[in-house]
Parts: structure tokens; sequence; C-alpha cells
């Protein structure tokens, strides 16, 4: 298992207590923060990712919750539950996940949004390894990345991904550089839906949002529609969500100007727009230049059909 070249994590109750004594008192405890314990036991169970200069790893772990007055032998018999740890080391990696603890703690505490669109949060710990210091941001584990990227996937289910980022919004904050790998999907055993969670918000910033959220409106009532202009969708940043999830149909583009897509994928109709640039009308090249454009957008058309017959599943096994 990985954690033996870097066994920095507290495994054992306690090592996790003077972790936890330790606490960083810039993200102490609020009334948001779900779970009160004593102490915790940790196994970890998977290292999911590290980055580029090994500062910084995200990793799954078990964990049973010690109460007060509890043994340790008397937790062996309590039903563990899975947390995802992101464990950094050093003063840079300190601020970075204490800015994204800090979001939790502000912006993520009411139940219209914790545990429903982005994973509860446990808590921010600080220790001292052979590392130097080490941060440890615990939070629940919401199951698994996807496996495709977004696009791929069915409409429904790539609405549920544009709902729960509305909700991030409506909360007060924005992921500028939303994609895939901010989204993990659970499906609760027993039942067909998948649920889909955002994470990672070290490079959230707060927002106010300029489309107006309201409670239980789909952000997108109807889909596959032309894009609209920004006077009609005014967050620039979940317009880029929903390009990225393909929820409306592409513009055309001709010399910078945009054109109706069924214009724009008929190369005869293209040409009938005015070219701006005079040194290039009657031009061979701008013929090309239209069967390019058009059959840019006749692929993303094909594509869209064929994922849309046949989405992957969001999880491509059963709890
Ligand atoms: N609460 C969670 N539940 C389940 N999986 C999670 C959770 N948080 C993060 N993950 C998984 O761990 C991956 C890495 O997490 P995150 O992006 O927050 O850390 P990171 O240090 O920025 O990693 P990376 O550099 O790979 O983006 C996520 O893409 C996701 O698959
Ligand atoms: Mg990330």
């Amino acid at each position: 298992m990985f954690g033996r070249s870097r066994p920095v994590l507290p495994t054992n109750l306690e090592e996790f207590r003077r972790a936890r004594n330790r606490r960083d008192p810039g993200a102490s405890q609020t009334a948001s923060s779900p779970v009160e314990f004593e102490s915790l036991i940790i196994d970890v169970t998977e290292h999911i990712s590290l980055n580029e200069d090994r500062s910084r790893s995200v990793y799954r772990a078990s964990t049973v919750v010690v109460g007060l007055g509890q043994s340790q032998e008397e937790a062996g018999s309590l039903r563990p539950f899975d947390v995802v740890l992101k464990v950094g080391y050093h003063k840079a990696q300190h601020r970075y996940i204490k800015r994204e603890a800090e979001i939790y703690e502000k912006y993520f505490c009411t139940p219209e949004i914790k545990g429903q669109h982005v994973p509860n949060y446990l808590g921010l710990f600080l220790g001292d390894t052979y590392e130097g210091i080490t941060t440890v941001l615990v939070l629940q584990d919401s199951a698994f990345p996807l496996n495709y990227p977004l696009e791929h996937y069915s409409l429904d289910f790539r609405l549920d991904v544009i709902n729960a980022l509305a909700a991030v919004h409506k909360a007060g904050v924005t992921l500028p550089d939303f994609y895939e790998g901010n989204v993990v999907v659970k499906k609760w055993p027993g039942q067909t839906h998948y649920v889909p969670m955002i994470v990672d918000f070290a490079c959230a910033c707060p927002h106010t949002c300029e489309l107006e959220l309201k409670e239980d409106e789909d952000v997108v009532p109807e889909p596959y529609i032309p894009e609209p202009s920004t006077d009609v969708f005014p967050c620039s940043d979940m317009g880029d969500a929903c390009k990225r999830a393909q929820l409306w149909l592409p513009r055309g583009y001709w010399f910078g100007t945009t054109v109706p897509l069924h214009d724009a994928i008929d190369p005869d109709k293209l040409l009938t727009h005015p070219c701006p640039e005079p040194s290039l009308r009657g031009n061979r090249g701008l013929r090309g230049r239209a069967i390019a454009e058009a059959n840019r957008l006749r692929e993303w058309l094909r594509n869209r059909r064929k994922w849309d017959a046949e989405p992957p599943a969001p999880l491509d096994f059963d709890d």
C-alpha cells in the first residue's frame, strides 16, 4: 500500500490525538462542522493523487470515530466510515489547503449544500512530521471520479452536474476552471440515480452569481438550444461549465462573427455571409475555411448523437 514511502499520516490513535490537539487555531471547529469526536482511527486504503512536486497528496481512508470515554477496543466494534484526506507538506501547501478548508467552513455549512452537492467537511488538522509542517483536510468520501470527459455522459447526468455546480454558486463560490476533475459521483445502495458532488475548492473564489438561482429551478431549463448571449445568461463561469457539458448547441464562427448553426454547417450557406477581409473575397482559400468550420460543427453534432445514444454509466460498478 502507498504510505510506506511517505508514512506521514497519523495512523494510530495516540498520534492522531496529538495531531488533533495541535489543531490549526486559524481553522477552529465551527458550528458548521458536522462531526464532533474525541478521536479518529484512520487506516489509509488508497492513494488517489499526488501533485507534481510531491508536496500534496490525496488519500482515501477508513475511519472509526471514537466517542468520549470509549476505548480503542470498543471503537473496534463500530462501523467505519470512509473519508478523503488531502495532505500537504510545508507552508505553501498549508496555505493552499487551509484556504480550501475556509471555503468549506464559510460557505458550505447549510444542509442545502453540505453532503448534498459538496462533501461534508470534517476538519482541518495540523501536525509536525519528518516532512515538516503537515496539513490534513478531512472530507467525507463522496465516492468516485468520472472516467470520461463530462460531455460523454447522458443529458440527465450532465444537467445534475450543472445543477450541483449552481448550488455551489448559490452558496457564494465559483470554480473558474471547472472541469470533470471537480466531479465525483456516488450511487446509494439499491437506488438507480447517480449523485454528482463537486470537489476541489483550493482555487475557488467568493462569488455573487449574476444568475438568479432560484430554489428547485434548473439552471438550464431547456437543453440543446443555441448558446445564449451573456444578456440572457450572465454568469460566465456557469456559461463555460454549460459549454463544457455540451448543454447548448455550439455557435458557428465566420471571421470572428457568430453564425447560426444551421447556416454554419453548410459551407455554401456560410459563404453567403459577408467576408470582412476584402483581400480574401473570391479567394479559393475562403471555401476551404468554410468547409473546415462546417466540418467542426458536424463532428460536434455527430459525437453528441453518438454519446446521447450510448452514454457510459457514471460509475462502472454497482454498490
Ligand atoms: N470528498 C471526496 N470524495 C471522493 N473523492 C474525492 C473527494 N475529494 C477529492 N476526491 C478525489 O481526489 C481527486 C483529487 O482531489 P483534489 O482535486 O481535491 O486534490 P488536488 O490535490 O487538487 O489533486 P489534483 O492535483 O489531482 O487535482 C479528485 O479529482 C477526486 O477524484
Ligand atoms: Mg484538483
